[in-house]
């Protein structure tokens, strides 16, 4: 096994396809707490009482009011140097698809600085250009189309770029919610007030309880996000694995579909992960340190 980034770049510069998988280890240097390890959630609180669809059936008050805190927690936070070094690579290059465990909104907000970087450059490229991440269809914004004001031009654009390097996203997203009587899914960004029950957010179809949609512990990955990650990390000649313990399954043999398909795994991670035996490139770092050098 190398410990060397000249390897990994060029492992990657000439990879024709490339899956960048992320963890916690990834939003760490913008403030987000990881899971395990020193410091991490499951250090100071108990999965089973907060993130299992037991515990919401229990006490939806108390699993509200600990993402409402976390979405708090989050508003604070900034995109570090390694989403944007990651936003920039899928937006450059053709073939990069990134999956991620996170349910921050940090790959996203990584992903617009990227693409107002680079079209202040002149770089950024025209719809499809990029290859696939870049031609997948920014999602659906809803309502019709107002038109823009000379100075949203470019903002706009940024954000239409930005939304064509989104993750597949294994373990849903904090701003996003779900009702428990209709099904009905929808970004919710709003401030939770965990009072009380009475003052839970409610769907706006039904009147349900919305919960967070994320997945809890003993649930099921969102329908064809898991197919479609694991196909392209059994297409991709590299996997490029950064800041995940490799704990929990199934998103953690994702690396394998890989290594099954005769690619190339490289790891960057300043700890221990479950990949280390098998990673052919081992790069010990922070990912906001590894990753503009890697990527750029
Ligand atoms: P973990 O907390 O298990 O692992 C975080 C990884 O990030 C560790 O390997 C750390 O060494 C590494 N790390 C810490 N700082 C870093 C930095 N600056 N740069 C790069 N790496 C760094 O988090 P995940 O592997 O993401 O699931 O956890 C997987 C899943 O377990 C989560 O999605 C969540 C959790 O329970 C659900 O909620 C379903």
């Amino acid at each position: 096994m190398a410990d060397e980034p000249a390897t990994a770049r060029a492992l990657l510069a000439r990879a024709a396809g490339v899956v960048v998988f992320t963890g916690a280890g990834v939003s760490a240097e913008s403030g987000v707490p990881t899971f395990r390890g020193p410091g991490g959630l499951w250090k100071a609180f108990r999965p089973e009482q907060l993130a299992t669809p037991e515990a919401f059936a229990r006490d939806p008050r108390l699993v509200w009011e600990w993402y409402g805190w976390r979405r708090d927690a989050l508003a604070a936070c900034r995109p570090n140097l390694a989403h944007v070094a990651i936003g920039r690579f899928l937006l450059t290059r053709a073939g990069v698809t990134l999956v991620t465990q996170n349910v921050d909104d940090l790959h996203e907000r990584g992903a617009l600085e990227a693409a107002t970087g680079l079209a202040r450059e002149g770089r950024l490229p025209a719809a499809g250009a990029a290859g696939d991440a870049a031609s997948r269809p920014a999602p659906e914004r809803g309502g019709g189309a107002a038109p823009l004001l000379d100075d949203e031009q470019p903002r706009a654009a940024n954000a239409a770029a930005a939304a064509r390097a989104a993750p597949i996203r294994l373990h849903g997203s904090i701003f996003h919610a779900r009702c428990t009587r209709c099904g009905a899914r929808t970004e919710h960004r709003a401030a939770v007030d965990a009072s009380s029950l009475a003052t839970l957010p409610r769907c706006g179809a039904c009147g349900g309880l919305l919960r967070p949609d994320v997945v809890w512990f003993g649930e099921v990955l969102p329908e064809g996000a898991l197919e479609t990650a694991f196909a392209a990390a059994a297409a991709a000649e590299v996997c490029l694995v950064v800041g995940t313990a490799g704990a929990v399954h199934p998103a953690a043999a994702l690396v394998d579909e890989t290594r099954g398909g005769g690619g190339r795994v490289v790891v960057v991670d300043p700890g221990e992960t479950a990949y280390d035996d098998v990673a052919d490139v081992r790069l010990w770092g922070a990912a906001g340190e590894v990753l503009p050098g890697l990527l750029g």
